[in-house]
């Protein structure tokens, strides 16, 4: 089959690679309609996560159709299904909590230690994203084997579209997590970092949540007008400093919540910005926390800081001081996609959520690579693109 695969930084390309194959009982083969490109990815492409191996397949959002089950897979072949990036058992102490994405299950025993030694633990199974998260092949390919199928996917009704559907996978469920993780009161005003994908659906989420003003920010106009459309008020932070146009919005309180959906590569000429930068690109330290210190400072006392955005390492220049004295809390973490999927089908079916108006290009799987070249360097005209197989 063809597949999209990693080769080093800014190096992916289409290869020829071996079909998958039902491993497990559970397991089932879905071949892919659609997959799309996150912001996620670009922290593989631009080499900022570890334990990358050479011909990896990447992708975690994706859907298609099954072609072949496991004797324990609950699935049909021919049903079409979303399939969440979280690979999770079901059963274990974490996914009773409906906390999937901390489900220890679906990591091969051999990848467990890699975690372990940075974080304390191991991490969830995730689709193509490293060796340190499985090593999976993931779905920006024409076929793919998903693990634990009688847990994670979700049969989508006949009739409705992929691309309405498609981002059940990953930055719909993670936009709402973020939301959620805000807790917002209504009358709430939220302010949001980044207005990719991520930052978008947190937008739409918020406003559905209750909250009376949202803030978005980032540079780059086309984004900017999307998150005005769903009623934001918009700051360009190339055109004015971000804290003090939050506290003129405010009336000098801040927001309640402030919402971090930039992550580890923050845009931006910034003194601490600048100095990130330096340190990662000469191996002394690995993110860049500006939006996440920014967050911070502006956040009103006693609020609430919602962190979906990626990050791998160790950081200095965190405001601790003004995280405590502020008497601020943190809710964080990859997304427990499985948790929210039925709800947001229903959401997306009762039209309460707009998902489509995302999309900015379609393309062929072939085309991947020019993909994320686009998804990197234009970033103000590429919102999303979805990948299509023949
Ligand atoms: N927690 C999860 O499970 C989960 C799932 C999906 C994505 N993510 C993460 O969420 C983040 C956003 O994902 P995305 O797909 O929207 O990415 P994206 O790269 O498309 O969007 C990031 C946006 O942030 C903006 N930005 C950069 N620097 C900024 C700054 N200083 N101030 C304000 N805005 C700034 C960029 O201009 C861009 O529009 C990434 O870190 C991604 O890895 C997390
Ligand atoms: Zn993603
Ligand atoms: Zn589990």
């Amino acid at each position: 089959m063809r597949a999209l695969t990693w080769h080093g930084k800014h190096d992916v390309r289409m290869d020829t690679v071996p079909d998958p194959e039902i491993v497990n009982p559970r397991d089932a083969v879905i071949k892919v309609t659609s997959t799309a490109i996150c912001g996620s990815d670009l922290h593989l492409y631009d080499h900022y996560i570890p334990t990358m191996q050479a011909g990896d397949i990447l992708g975690h959002e994706f859907m298609g159709e099954v072609v072949e089950v496991g004797a324990k897979s609950t699935l049909k072949k021919g049903q079409r299904v979303v399939v969440p990036f979280t690979i999770s058992c079901g059963s274990c102490y974490h996914c009773n909590k409906h906390q999937y994405s901390a489900c220890p299950n679906g990591l091969p025993a051999d990848n467990q230690d890699i975690a372990r030694q940075p974080y304390g633990h191991e991490m969830a199974g995730l689709f193509g994203y490293s060796h340190m998260t499985g090593g999976y092949a993931g779905g920006q390919a024409e076929y793919v084997r998903v693990p634990f199928s009688d847990v994670g996917p979700i049969v989508i009704p006949d009739g409705v579209p992929d691309d309405k559907v498609l981002f059940l996978s990953d930055i719909l469920p993670t936009g709402w997590q973020a939301a959620e993780y805000a807790e917002i009161e209504p009358g709430d005003t939220v302010a949001v970092w980044g207005c990719g994908p991520v930052g978008l659906f947190a937008i739409q989420s918020a406003f559905l949540m209750g909250a009376e003003r949202v803030i978005a920010i980032d540079h780059f106009p086309n984004r900017l007008a999307l998150a005005k459309r769903f009623g934001a008020e918009t700051i360009n932070f190339e055109e004015s400093a971000t804290y003090d146009a939050l506290m003129t919005m405010t009336g000098g309180i801040g927001p309640d919540a402030v919402i971090d959906a930039v992550g580890l590569e923050a845009h931006g000429l910034f003194l601490d910005n600048v100095i990130d930068q330096i340190k990662a690109s000469t191996f002394l330290g690995t993110d860049r926390i500006h939006a996440l210190r920014q967050a911070i400072i502006a956040c009103r006392k006693g609020g609430r800081v919602s962190m979906p955005a990626v990050y791998g390492g160790f950081v200095d220049k965190f405001p601790l001081g003004a995280f405590m004295e502020k008497g601020l809390t943190l809710k964080t973490g990859q997304t427990h996609v499985q948790h929210y999927m039925p709800g947001l089908l229903n959401a997306i079916m009762e039209d309460k959520i707009d998902t489509e108006f995302l999309i900015s290009h379609r393309m062929p799987l072939e085309d991947a690579p020019k993909g994320y070249k686009m998804f990197h360097d234009e970033q103000n005209e590429t919102t999303k693109i979805v990948l299509k197989t023949a």
